[in-house]
């Protein structure tokens, strides 16, 4: 059976991107096509790029598009990749773009692509299979200091060290069920815990694998010069650290000739919390492109970036 995920806070989604039907819109992170077939069912003449660097999403996004085929171009492609992929495909400036980060339930929900705790599966963790790195060699070869590092750095875990330390002394970790257990024995003992001992680690491995850090900075940077004037970016995270990314990034573009819609963060209400729980923790942000390139720095004129 194939696994859909449940687009988050997609009433408000289309309510910021405003679509017009002859626009030209992005989704950075396709996922199955839940938001990207809300967006393409609006249009008439214009056009939804959609991208995403799983080809196992991509074919089922791919499918359920169908009717639409016209209106879409999908690619697999790291999404820092965006401002080339438009140029390729001779696209204009967007009218609106989504970049809903993180993973999907089909990533989640498969067990064979390792990035649950809450069966056996290999630890890979790759959301693209072409990726050379994995988490069984981050787990199993890295030197205890680089990965108690990382477990702080990428995901704020107090017990990095310790952890790191049961992960060494377990070697060879076998599945992710193991390592879920070795990670549990090795943190100190906090009583009832609202999340899975294995959260944070499973998060910072996740993170590295995809190189998400890197990634959403590319896109946070390179991505705003590809939107039309009046033109929308929209970003949906799902951990603080990756918020906070986004708002400081929104921050500085604030004084580059774009407006922060959302002064105050939105958030998913209690309905649907209560009907999708994987949606509790996203955090949306938009901003909106309000100068061109050439009048953005009090009149000053600059050269259009190229991205
Ligand atoms: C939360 S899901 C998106 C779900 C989608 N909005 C839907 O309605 O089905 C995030 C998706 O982004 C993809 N992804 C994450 N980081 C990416 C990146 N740097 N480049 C391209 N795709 C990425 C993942 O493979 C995953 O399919």
């Amino acid at each position: 059976m194939t696994v859909l995920h449940t687009p988050v806070l997609s009433a408000e989604i289309l309510d910021w991107l405003r679509i017009r039907p002859e626009g030209t819109y992005a989704d950075a992170t396709v996922g199955t096509g839940g938001h990207i077939l809300e967006i393409a069912k609006r249009l008439t003449t214009g056009r939804v790029l959609g991208l995403d660097r799983d080809p196992r999403a991509l074919q089922i996004a791919r499918e359920r598009l169908g009717p639409h085929e016209r209106q879409v171009i999908l690619v697999h492609v790291e999404f820092s990749k965006i401002g080339e992929v438009a140029a390729a495909n001779q696209l204009p400036p967007f009218d609106g773009i989504i970049a809903d980060l993180g993973i999907s339930s089909l990533e989640l929900d498969s067990p064979e692509r390792g990035f649950s705790f809450r069966w056996a599966g290999p630890l890979d963790m790759r959301m693209n299979p072409d990726n050379p790195l994995t988490a069984d060699e981050i787990v199993n070869q890295w030197p205890e200091k680089e990965l108690a590092d990382l477990l702080y750095q990428n995901a704020e875990e107090r017990d990095s060290r310790r952890i790191a330390r049961a992960i060494v002394r377990a070697r060879p970790i076998r599945d992710t069920e193991h390592l879920a257990t070795v990670v549990a024995g090795g943190r100190k003992a906090r009583g009832r815990q609202r999340l899975h001992p294995a959260t944070k680690t499973f998060l910072a491995l996740r993170t590295a694998v995809n190189r998400e850090e890197e990634e959403l900075g590319q896109f946070l940077s390179r991505t705003p010069a590809t939107l039309n004037l009046g033109g929308r970016l929209i970003v949906l995270s799902y951990h603080s650290l990756e918020d906070r990314v986004v708002k400081h990034a929104f921050q500085r573009l604030s004084h580059e000739g774009f407006r922060i819609l959302t002064k105050k963060v939105i958030q998913p209400g209690d309905a649907e919390i209560a009907s999708n729980p994987r949606a509790r923790s996203a955090k949306l942000r938009v901003i909106e492109r309000v100068a061109t390139a050439e009048t953005r720095f009090d009149g000053e004129r600059t050269a259009p970036q190229v991205c």
